[in-house]
């Protein structure tokens, strides 16, 4: 069980608890605003982009290649940058903090 906060564009802050599947299928799930999961989480769309907390980051570990390339071509992309398709729900990712991408 993992406790996620998003905090969407609008500052909304919503918490939900997932233990399984990944974090942009949680999100979606609840209709977190911004996360749109278009190509339903193969890496392809980048609408599940998120913003993870910089001291979080050791709970999510850095973007993989393939999640790098989609990510130059947005350019909000920092290096706190992830898609969250790729980050599957396990305790590892308990209280992590993730922005909304604009
Ligand atoms: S849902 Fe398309 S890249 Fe994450």
């Amino acid at each position: 069980m993992a406790k996620i906060t998003f905090i969407t564009s609008d500052n909304e802050t919503i918490e939900l608890e997932g233990t399984s599947g990944s974090v942009m299928e949680l999100a979606v799930e609840h209709n977190v605003k911004g996360i749109d999961g278009d190509c339903g989480g193969v890496c392809s769309c980048a609408t599940c982009h998120v913003h993870v907390k910089p001291e979080d980051m050791t709970k999510t570990g850095p973007a993989s290649e393939t999640e790098t390339d989609m990510l130059e071509l947005d350019d909000n992309a920092d290096e706190y940058s992830r898609l969250c398709c790729q980050l599957e729900i396990g305790d590892s990712l308990d209280g992590v903090v993730l922005k909304v991408a604009k």
